[in-house]
């Protein structure tokens, strides 16, 4: 019988899985899947997961629970369950429903029922917080053994991307890998010398790792913040007493910038203050969308506009934001110029970070002989300026941005050897 070892990176966005036939030592597939899960609005039906829980979360016209970027609930630690038809799921128990879909999925390519795994996990999973970090470790930990694996090791995402870069190279090089994904960037320094493919000990190998908390999401609230918000109210006014008229406090606006924390921005309270704005603006459309927002939960859609004008404008110098639904008619041009502007604050901080990063590890930019960037938010025009004007002697490598991770992992079946 065949052996084989599974590759996966469980992500914020996606999460992808490489088959690797021990025998054969390649990988024979990858499969990738959006780290999503929609429970059907009747309880009977259950639950999706990966694309098929988007459509049925827009089929079902959004009424459903629809749950994204578990990722990042697995730190924490105010997080302990969710009530979901009259069950109860706890972080593993979210996290254990995407990697059991994606060891499903494998099993059928496989025709095996395979508990072996190689797990990716961020350097940091919540910046530098040693008890949150140890918390979704476990939790992770315990998603993997109720997926149904046994036999277990974790390494650290990026080096499973360079892993995958590794077994492109003819010659031992110095590399810094950076890993921008949804939420997080990560970044490392090893060497990479293709006789050391398969050895035991890496360990040696890796010099530096570290990361922030900023990723392709970030960039998305940045946007909703500046060029979707105005359509929602920030800077809109109201008559609060007879002849005084106030701008609507800005902090309320900060809770419908990421999509998760709109779905928690929904109680009763909130609700009547958004009434009365709308009822003492002399009934400003804006309110009103608002309240459309909030009531049909249409934060995802939003989100996936922002996204894909964030994605049209890696290939074009200009995008149309656009959002028609129900009432709240979005239509508005952005320059690639004005993108980068607004994105600017988030991509200096990771420029920030990266100095830090070089400076704490005394890495020189000169010892540097490639640099390699993975994950979905590299492919943002200003992300890769940042590195070409850091690094203009250095080679810009990029592998699949959706699947280096994965295959590195799975190529790192010496982690079982003692
Ligand atoms: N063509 C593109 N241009 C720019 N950004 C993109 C593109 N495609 C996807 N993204 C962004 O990339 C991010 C997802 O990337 P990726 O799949 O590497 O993340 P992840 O591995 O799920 O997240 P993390 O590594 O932080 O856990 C999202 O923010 C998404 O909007
Ligand atoms: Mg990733």
């Amino acid at each position: 019988m065949k052996q084989y070892l599974y590759g996966i990176d469980f992500g914020t966005t996606n999460s992808a899985l490489a088959i690797f036939d021990e025998d054969s030592r390649e990988i024979t597939h990858t499969i990738i899947i959006p780290s999503l899960i929609y429970f059907h609005q009747n309880a009977a039906e259950g639950y999706v997961v990966g694309d098929a829980a988007i459509t049925a979360y827009l089929s079902d016209n959004m009424k459903g629970r629809f749950i994204k970027s578990v990722k990042q609930i697995l730190s924490r630690s105010s997080f302990t369950e969710t009530r979901i038809h009259n069950k109860r799921y706890n972080a593993a128990d979210l996290v254990a429903i995407i990697l059991k879909e994606l060891k499903s999925r494998a099993d059928q390519l496989t025709g095996q029922y395979c508990q072996k795994a190689v797990i990716g996990r961020p350097v940091f999973f919540d910046d530098d917080d040693v008890q949150k970090d140890t918390l979704a470790q476990t939790r992770l930990q315990k998603a993997v053994t109720l997926a149904g694996f046994t036999e277990v090791r974790f390494q650290f995402e990026p080096i499973g991307a360079a892993f995958a870069y590794e077994q492109s190279l003819v010659k031992k090089e110095n590399v810094l890998v950076a890993d921008l994904g949804g939420g997080t960037t990560d970044f490392t320094y090893l060497t990479l010398e293709p006789e050391k493919a398969n050895s035991k000990d890496r360990k040696s190998d890796m010099m530096a790792n570290g990361g922030i908390y900023i990723g392709g999401d970030t960039f998305d609230s940045a946007f909703m913040w500046e060029k979707g918000t105005p359509y929602f109210g920030k800077n809109t006014k109201y008559e609060a007493t007879l002849g005084k008229v106030l701008a609507v406090p800005v902090s309320l606006f900060a809770n419908i910038c990421s999509w998760e924390q709109m779905n928690f921005f929904n109680g009763l309270r909130i609700k009547k203050d958004m009434e009365d704005y709308y009822f003492f603006s002399g009934n400003d459309r804006k309110f009103k969308n608002l309240i459309t927002l909030i009531d049909n939960n249409l934060g995802y859609s939003v989100f996936q506009s922002i996204e894909q004008t964030k994605i049209t404008l890696t290939e074009k110098n200009e995008a149309t934001f656009r959002y028609h639904q129900l009432g709240i008619d979005i239509e508005e041009n952005i320059s690639l110029s004005e993108y980068e502007q607004i994105i600017s604050r988030d991509t200096e901080r990771i420029a920030n970070y990266l100095e830090t990063f070089l400076h704490k590890n005394n890495i020189e930019p000169n010892h540097i002989d490639s640099l390699f960037l993975t994950g979905g938010t590299s492919m943002i025009g200003s992300i890769q300026t940042l590195f070409r004007n850091k690094f203009p002697h250095v080679k810009l490598n990029s592998g699949d941005n959706f699947k280096s991770v994965a295959k590195g992992l799975a190529y790192s079946g010496y982690l079982f050897e003692n």
